[in-house]
């Protein structure tokens, strides 16, 4: 149903006002739908309800056998052809076939696809292009000849089993007949689950009824209202529900983003701490979102972690429509065990129910066994986090609004009066003509290149927001060109442009899926389109999951059409997506040869990765959202999104001093560092707060700026391995059960621990725990704590609690400048913390920082080790002698180590020798402290990065 242009005017201002109305932070639920107000939900709940009810008839332990699945695979349907095992399952009394493929993928990757064997209309199936690496065209299979199908009996069923060998184990996917269900078999144990519940249900595509024929009953299932707004469901049900088990699992993560615990909670069947509703993915602006909910925000990937002290398994849920996830668990249960091969044992299980709204089923399930190789799955299937510019790691000064030219200047100068390090000042909705983006408020911004090429004097660059409404404005050229060209989102009949309401009032919104309209608004990004803009300007997507102030949940319709005629209730979860793809590609183009982009995106999806940054949306000037913070980072680090970051101060409100200092605190150990604030609040620049929390804040970015080359060398191994960034205890620590669900502490990368002070109280002290047999030590005073250890720490405001593990080298850049450009040719800095057994390991990577030509070699990348008493620098096996090689070696050829400081050599050490290209000298060295918190200098080894070299101690 279309509001009426007053209505519509009416909400807009409401919204509005809401949103400058600051305080009594609190989500207007009424906004938002609820399970139950979800037909396709209601309609997999009753038929779940119905399942469990029947299956407790079976019996009182329901296994696979027991449960009252309706589907079952038809005879002699089941063949292995080539890599992919095909079987025809059918519901009992619908009968309608549905094609399943179970594909077998390199790594031990098992994919699951499946649909009506012959829909009566196509179902959307462009998700796949558009998130999988090379559009899913060239996914590495098995070999076909490591696969083997055998069939057997057990209990009278028949069970198809493939056995293939994965990546390190020896695994089988077991597939049953009556009913359907699959069990992945990892390390001789049923790990994931389908259908162990029975709720594997499919609404396979149908005519309408017509007026006097047969009803369908379904609830909701042709048409549903929510508020004011009906969906006319032009297609009918088309959705489908499946269980999945994690069997031998205790706890699950990722599925971002929600302001949720790490660690998922249940979301039925009660317990401590169980919601009432599932964790919902679709992509939402929610003003003042609740903490502590499932509750959808900004963006979504539906990419599960199941860890327990053996292994790491996960699920990828491919779909971009709407979709609910149900958690329950069982302290034991015998899922799983009817085909077991030996005796049954009871295992505790995770149990999570996910339920798409359209689409095609199309499911990943990755075996692990460990953090590092599920990530590699991962990546394999959706791309690694691609090296960003290097800039994008420094701080990030924003508002809503700076003010005009002379405003962005005095913030300029005024941080770097205070020796305050910055890379990016940003510019919000405010700064442009009436919110027409790509155009300047020329009043305000007389002369925007000036005003970059200023910036950029210092290495200091600008972003600007660009949203993806387009203001309705027949004067306006983005606008026309659009709409001369079709290029925008449709209606529901598909007969005019879909309207709605965003900052500039009446917009339309470009069709990001059409191609052609996606190149376009590329283009739109070169320097010779965007008027004002250098090539230091970046750009920053908001509103794009898409907000609509006066559309249902303030989104879209989801039976508007897009491209190809598909309703957007298909693709919403990919939208926003899409946009920020397009957005990286025209600012990567518009120099040459490319430039690498920097995007930062309000809504994400699987993949987004590949395209720039994410933040986690509006949060608020309160304790709360600060520790809120920590688990949404880290829950997006865990779902293979680790370009990420929090509003540093809160966006609603006016943090306190003491709040502030430690969000910044906090902050500069998020992957995206930003400082950002609501239009209604107080000026918060880091001097406003003056002594002492100006030096401390000083101290927190400065310490950012020090480790900056740690954060890049966690970039490229991110970008080469999947590994994430900031990682939860449990990633680093595997058999910590007891950390399993730690989301108040993380590590950065797995050298540095940090325990951040998310209190009012700055006199309350911080309970630490150090995991392993290892030693750690405080990065800034070097005292040495042996593990494992429990205790108490005080944290005054100076204080942050920030510890280095031993047996770790991190590599930093000590002198402090205006921002991360300036540091590029400064010296590095080694440190060395000793493990118990006196060795060390680290690595340190530079490459130019902006371009892609470390593609054809231009980096150092070295391997550092320290092993009996020697620090050895050598060249990683990935560095290869090519002219851009040489180049870079060149420009890098002044780039010394200036300091290495030892941490832990329990024997003082009075000689060091350093051999570098055969020539040997003798260098100085400084040692102090007693035999427990030892630190020993080497000043100035003057070794080049670039160079192969060794230290000797003695
Ligand atoms: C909403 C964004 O989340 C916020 O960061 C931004 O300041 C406002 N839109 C205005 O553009």
């Amino acid at each position: 149903m279309k509001l009426k242009r007053s209505t519509a005017s009416l909400l807009y201002l409401a919204a509005t006002v809401s949103l400058l109305a600051q305080v009594g932070l609190a989500v207007k639920q009424e906004d938002f739908k609820t399970s139950e107000q979800v037909a396709f939900y209601r309609r997999h709940r009753a038929f779940a309800d119905g399942v469990a009810k029947e299956s407790q008839l079976l019996g009182k332990s329901v296994s696979a056998s027991q449960t009252a699945s309706p589907y079952s695979v038809l005879q002699d349907s089941v063949y292995l052809d080539g890599h992919t095992l095909v079987a025809s399952v059918q519901h009992g009394t619908d009968k309608v076939p549905l094609k399943l493929k179970v594909s077998f993928l390199d790594k031990g990757i098992v994919r699951i696809r499946g649909q009506e064997a012959d829909p009566l209309k196509p179902r959307f199936d462009d998700t796949q292009k558009l998130v999988l690496r090379d559009g899913g065209a060239n996914l590495k299979y098995a070999s076909a000849g490591s696969l083997q199908l055998t069939s057997e009996a057990v209990n009278g069923e028949t069970v198809h089993i493939v056995s293939f060998r994965d990546a390190n184990n020896t695994a089988s996917l077991r597939m049953t007949e009556r009913p359907w269900t699959v069990e992945y078999v990892l390390n001789n144990k049923p790990s994931i689950l389908l259908n162990s519940k029975g709720l594997f249900h499919f609404e396979h595509l149908r005519e309408k009824p017509g007026a006097d024929g047969e009803v369908d009953g379904a609830d909701g299932a042709w048409e549903e209202t929510f508020r004011s707004w009906t969906d006319t469901k032009p297609r009918g049900p088309e959705s489908f529900g499946l269980d999945i088990s994690f069997s031998g699992y205790e706890h699950v993560y990722g599925i971002p983003e929600h302001a949720s615990s790490l660690s998922l909670k249940s979301t039925r069947g009660g317990g401590k701490d169980a919601y009432s509703q599932p964790y919902r993915l679709y992509n939402l602006d929610v003003f003042e979102h609740d903490l502590d909910s499932p509750m959808a925000l900004y963006g979504s990937i539906p990419f599960m972690v199941a860890h327990n002290a053996e292994s790491t398994v996960g699920v990828f849920w491919l779909n971009a429509a709407e979709t609910w996830i149900d958690v329950t668990r069982e302290k034991s249960s015998t899922l799983g065990n009817l085909f077991r091969l030996g005796t049954a044992s009871k295992e505790p299980t995770v149990s999570t129910h996910w339920i798409s709204e359209s689409g095609v089923m199309d499911i990943f399930l990755l075996p692990g066994p460990s953090a590092a190789d599920l990530y590699r799955q991962y990546a394999e299937l959706v791309e690694q986090t691609p090296l960003p510019r290097e800039f994008a790691l420094g701080y990030h000064q924003c508002r809503w609004n700076y003010l005009d030219q002379a405003d962005v200047l005095a913030v300029n100068d005024k941080l770097q009066e205070h020796a305050i390090p910055y890379d990016v000042i940003w510019l919000d909705i405010e700064h442009t003509d009436g919110k027409r983006y790509f155009t300047w408020d020329s009043g305000k911004f007389p002369d925007p290149v000036a005003m970059q090429k200023k910036l950029a004097y210092n290495g200091h660059q600008l972003v600007t927001v660009v949203d993806p409404h387009i203001k309705r404005d027949t004067e306006y050229r983005i606008w026309k060109e659009a709409n001369d060209n079709g290029y925008f989102v449709k209606n529901k009949e598909g007969t005019d442009n879909f309207q709605g309401w965003c900052w500039p009032g009446d917009s339309n919104w470009v069709d990001y899926l059409n191609p052609d309209a996606a190149s376009w608004i590329s283009s739109q990004f070169h320097l010779d389109k965007y008027n004002g803009s250098t090539p230091n300007l970046f750009v920053w997507n908001d509103m794009n999951e898409p907000s609509v102030f006066n559309g249902p949940e303030i989104s879209m319709d989801k039976d508007i059409k897009h491209y190809g005629g598909w309703e957007h209730r298909d693709l919403h979860n990919i939208f926003g997506m899409l946009y920020h793809k397009a957005t990286a590609d025209g600012l990567r183009t518009r120099e040459s040869p490319d430039k690498r982009p920097f995007v930062l995106s309000r809504a994400y999806f699987a993949g987004s990765q590949r395209y720039g940054a994410v933040w986690t949306g509006d949060n608020a000037a309160n304790w709360e959202h600060l520790r809120a913070s920590i688990p949404m980072v880290l829950s997006n680090n865990v779902a293979g999104m680790h370009f990420v970051g929090a509003d540093v101060g809160g966006f609603f409100g006016n943090p306190t001093p003491e709040l502030m200092t430690r969000w910044y605190q906090l902050g500069i150990w998020y992957p995206f560092f930003r400082a950002h604030a609501h239009i209604d609040t107080k000026r918060r620049e880091p001097w406003v707060f003056g002594e002492p929390y100006l030096s401390h804040i000083r101290n927190a970015i400065r310490e950012r700026y020090r480790l900056l080359p740690y954060w890049y060398t966690l970039f490229r191994e991110a970008s080469l391995t999947g590994m994430p960034l900031v990682r939860p205890m449990w990633m680093e620590f595997p058999k910590e059960t007891s950390m399993f669900s730690e989301d108040s502490s993380f590590m950065v990368g797995s050298a540095i621990l940090v325990v951040p002070a998310t209190d009012a109280d700055a006199n309350q002290p911080i309970d630490v725990r150090l995991p392993t047999q290892e030693n750690w030590y405080d990065i800034h005073s070097h005292a040495t704590y042996i593990a494992p250890l429990k205790r108490q720490f005080a944290s005054d405001l100076a204080t942050t609690l920030v510890f280095a593990r031993g047996g770790s080298i991190i590599p930093t850049r000590e002198r402090q400048r205006g921002s991360s450009e300036l540091m590029r040719r400064d010296p590095i800095t080694l440190y060395v913390y000793v493990s118990r057994t006196g060795t060390a390991t680290g690595s340190l990577y530079l490459d130019d920082g902006e371009t892609y030509s470390y593609q054809n070699g231009a980096f150092i990348e070295r391997e550092l080790s320290f092993e009996n008493a020697t620090l050895t620098s050598r060249p990683s096996p990935r560095t290869k002698l090519s002219p851009e090689q040489l180049e870079f070696l060149k420009a890098m050829s002044k780039v010394r180590v200036e300091r290495v400081v030892i941490v832990g050599m329990r024997n003082p050490l009075t000689k060091a020798v350093v051999v570098e290209n055969g020539q040997t000298r003798d260098i100085e060295l400084a040692y102090a402290g007693s035999k427990l918190d030892s630190e020993c200098t080497i000043r100035d080894p003057a070794v080049l990065v670039g160079n192969d070299w060794e230290i000797t101690l003695s």
